[in-house]
């Protein structure tokens, strides 16, 4: 009953969005009149209230799926961006009467006997947890992030909607299989639902970052967790796209912008160890800048072939040699239905080469109509038929970043910062 009542709001929602957009266009064709934004604009804004409010009544994967949109300032109408970003850390908490048995319960002790004290309101709440902020019994200032009382079991319902919808369009019209999705959905939901592997994560990436002041992780705190609740140091800090909270505190965004990629691109093709879910509620800022890297359930192992693929998919598209791109291409395990590489050099091209050839970190709006137009040609005449699972986790960081770059209004050199990585002066140390 339940998956039913979530899988027809999902089907209300997105009938209602389409019919506006459709009755737009229509309205257009029948006036003659050109494109109107501000009737544009109003109905952006209606779909994303629209969303916002499915998301929060039915939680789950919906919000993930909001928070990713919303990071995304760099593709989606402003509108959606605003209202969607609510959903990176202010989602309606529950009750504190909820919350503090459900923390005894999970650490088999009472709330007194773990801490000195706890505050009752949290300090934010997200897709799968809210956090609250605490003092232990010795006086460590800490933040416990508590995961919603049977969250797992509403994503597990969202997952099997998630991929009856997937098989259904992958069955209906061949050209959208989005089957290698959800293989990637299923294998990391899991993850980040258990807080365990969160605390791994935090700690191999503190490791990782050891020797570097500007990046930091909260230090779990073994004796106060379970899986389902993750105790840590508490980090005070500027949200990363609070871009007037970062000037009154006079640090300076460009090179929060230029912190932000060197981190990431370090851990792809440095250490071989990724964090996958940098939208901006994760990222909190400091002054030097230091950056603070939150939520840390989805992190992966970047291994060495996709490193080297990585590197080397980068070094062809700078070079413009259409031979390597494909090559790299094909060593990264994607197939194009024809066998040929045009949709590669396409592909290519677009994500990378067209950014490197405005020398800017983030693609701008006639950019991406240009980018839009050309991949949908070359991916109609021939379609990619195998991606790598592990390269679309890179994507969707590489996404989120650019996001942060529009709204940090970046002037980071993607050439600039990834030459040293390429001629090998940024290497992996073993
Ligand atoms: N160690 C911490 N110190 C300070 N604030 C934190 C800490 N951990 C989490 N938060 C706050 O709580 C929010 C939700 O935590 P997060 O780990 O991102 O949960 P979720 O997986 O539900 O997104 C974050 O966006 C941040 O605002
Ligand atoms: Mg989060």
């Amino acid at each position: 009953m339940v998956m039913v009542r979530r899988f027809l709001a999902v089907g209300r929602m997105v009938v209602a969005i389409y019919a506006g957009y459709k009755g737009l266009q229509i309205a257009g064709w029948v006036t003659g009149a050109s494109r109107r934004p501000d009737y544009y604009d109003a109905h952006h804004r209606r779909s994303a209230r629209l969303i916002y409010n499915t998301a929060v009544r039915h939680e789950g994967l919906l919000i993930k799926a909001c928070q990713f949109a919303g990071a995304r300032a760099d593709i989606l109408p402003l509108a959606y961006v605003e209202i969607l970003s609510e959903l990176q850390d202010r989602v309606p908490p529950r009750p504190f009467s909820a919350i503090a048995p459900w923390i005894e319960s999970q650490l088999g002790r009472s709330l007194g006997e773990c801490f000195e004290h706890i505050e009752e309101v949290p300090v934010a709440a997200a897709s799968l947890a809210q956090v609250h902020r605490g003092r232990m019994l010795g006086g460590r200032e800490v933040a416990v992030k508590v995961q919603y009382p049977q969250i797992d079991r509403i994503i597990a319902t969202d997952m099997a909607n998630f991929s009856f919808f997937i098989n259904l369009l992958a069955f209906i019209e061949r050209s959208f299989d989005f089957r290698i999705l959800l293989d990637e959905v299923r294998k990391y939901v899991p993850e980040e639902l258990d807080f365990v592997n969160e605390a791994n994560n935090a700690r191999r990436l503190a490791e990782n970052f050891a020797e570097d002041d500007s990046v930091m992780f909260p230090t779990p705190i073994a004796e106060l967790s379970s899986r389902t609740i993750l105790t840590m140091d508490y980090i005070e800090g500027i949200k990363v796209s609070d871009v007037e909270g970062l000037d009154a505190a006079g640090i300076d965004k460009h090179r929060v912008a230029e912190l932000l990629v060197t981190t990431y691109l370090r851990q792809v093709l440095v250490h071989g160890f990724l964090h996958g879910d940098p939208h901006p509620g994760n990222l909190l800022v400091r002054p030097g800048p230091v950056l603070v890297i939150l939520d840390l359930g989805l992190a992966m192992e970047c291994s060495e072939e996709l490193r080297r693929g990585l590197i080397k998919l980068s070094a062809a598209i700078i070079a413009r040699d259409a031979a390597r791109i494909g090559a790299a291409f094909r060593e990264l395990g994607f197939e194009t239905r024809s066998g040929d590489d045009d949709t590669f050099i396409t592909l290519g091209e677009l994500f990378l080469g067209q950014a490197l050839e405005a020398h800017q970190a983030y693609a701008d709006l006639a950019m991406i109509e240009r980018i839009q137009e050309q991949l949908f040609g070359a991916l109609r005449a021939n379609p990619i038929v195998k991606a790598s699972s592990d390269l679309l986790l890179v994507l969707r960081v590489m996404g989120l970043l650019s996001g942060l770059g529009k709204q940090l209004d970046s002037q980071v050199d993607p050439l600039t910062v990834m030459m040293p990585f390429l001629t090998g002066r940024e290497k992996k140390k073993d």
